[in-house]
């Protein structure tokens, strides 16, 4: 294939990672039936392999079909562990599906039920223990059904202290069985729920300070859900970043107001795409670039590996633009113009001390000079437009 003999070649050194719900989703939405077929687990694991990932991630009930027996689980996982190790495919993450079952109707950890949130727990340690087995490193907690619709039916502190109990519950059990597993949490503000809990990247933050072990639990952003929300992806994750909570992170492409559509990384908002790939990349983040996007419905069994590779493509791409941005002299100088160091400067060089304000005080401000200096924002974003559009 043509596409195959450039420079954005994916390898697993990227580490680019999909879950199996991804290429393996098969195109149901809420209006219409599955337009492709299922794929085994194994299968993608190998095509994914070819395309050059580096590992996959999974929901328990992806791998093991819910109601296995165990000598069906353990036959599962001998020829799942057998494609990986043929392969060499990591298994970065785990997560448990605390949603699609009717029993998880009005919540998982925070259904109004203690003994659905028992089930929730259960079904979350065995889950736990599955990552484990495969080595995983980051646990993800997405609550797709911790939310409401009816307002009346839920006692919302009552709801985040059943949450906070959950998240602490597995912490625990984490320790108690010594795994070198980091817990994140994943933002979303609402879908299938009509509001969810821990809505954006902000709620969820200020939640991990109120939990016993706060050092354990971090965030898994998704581009799609700070995005549905109108909110800036890129933002988002710089702040995570900022406090040290990027644990993982949920890549694809999403227009504000609309559905969670998780699209092909880059389909959609190719200039955040762009920011946030050279915020990763000049950060030096160390996390699996991960993909929780799927195929258009309209896509045939074969296309959906069209989709995968598109969205490392286009990573691949960015990564090489944003070399491109810093190398840049026509930018540089612009960011020069902007005072984009500026920010790297102490505003009180000494603290903020009692002679610190002092000068402050005495400190002559030229308003009228400060006021009428340009900036050249217009020069820079035409340039950084330019790089994307292939011109420069
Ligand atoms: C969604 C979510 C999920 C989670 C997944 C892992 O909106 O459906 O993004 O895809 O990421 O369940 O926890
Ligand atoms: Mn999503
Ligand atoms: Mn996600």
């Amino acid at each position: 294939m043509d596409n195959q003999s450039d420079d954005f070649m994916p390898c697993p050194e990227d580490r680019f990672t999909f879950g199996l719900w991804t290429v393996g989703n098969r195109g149901r939405d809420p209006f219409g039936h599955e337009t492709r077929p299922p794929i085994d687990p194994v299968e993608s694991v190998r095509r994914l392999a070819e395309l050059g990932a580096y590992g996959v991630a999974f929901h328990d009930d992806d791998l093991i079909p819910p109601g296995s027996s165990t000598a069906e689980r353990e036959q599962i996982l001998k020829r799942f562990r057998a494609a990986l190790d043929d392969t060499g495919m990591r298994v970065p993450m785990a997560t448990t599906n605390l949603f699609s079952h009717p029993v998880f109707k009005d919540g998982a950890f925070t259904a109004n039920d203690p003994t659905v949130r028992r089930y929730a727990l259960a079904k979350t340690i065995d889950a736990i223990d599955l990552g484990a087995e495969l080595g995983a490193q980051t646990y993800v907690l997405w609550g797709g059904r911790e939310g409401v619709e009816c307002d009346a039916a839920k006692d919302v502190p009552a709801a985040l202290d059943c949450y906070a109990e959950a998240v602490n519950a597995i912490c625990e059990y984490i320790r108690d069985r010594g795994y070198e597993l980091e817990v994140a949490i994943e933002p979303k503000p609402n879908e299938p729920r009509g509001d969810l809990f821990l809505p954006t990247v902000g709620h969820a933050l200020a939640f991990i300070n109120e939990l016993d072990h706060p050092e354990m639990v971090g965030l898994n952003p998704e581009f799609a859900h700070e995005t549905m929300s109108g909110l800036s992806f890129h933002h988002a994750v710089a702040q995570t970043l900022w406090h040290d909570k990027l644990f993982h992170i949920d890549l694809n492409a999403q227009r504000i107001g609309r559905y969670d559509q998780d699209f092909r990384f880059g389909s959609e908002g190719i200039r955040d795409a762009f920011y946030l790939v050279k915020l990763l990349e000049e950060a030096e983040w160390d996390g699996v670039r991960h993909f929780d996007a799927h195929a258009y419905r309209t896509e045939s069994a074969e296309g959906v590996w069209e989709f995968a590779r598109g969205c490392m493509r286009t990573y691949l791409v960015l990564r090489e633009k944003a070399q491109r941005f810093a190398a840049d002299s026509d930018i540089q100088e612009a960011l020069a113009v902007a005072k984009v160091d500026g920010l790297t400067e102490r505003t009180l060089v000494d603290g903020p001390t009692p002679e610190s304000f002092a000068a402050l005080r005495a400190e002559k401000f030229d308003l009228d000079a400060l006021a009428a200096y340009g900036y050249g924002h217009e020069r820079l974003d035409q340039l950084v437009t330019e790089l994307l559009m292939g011109i420069r």
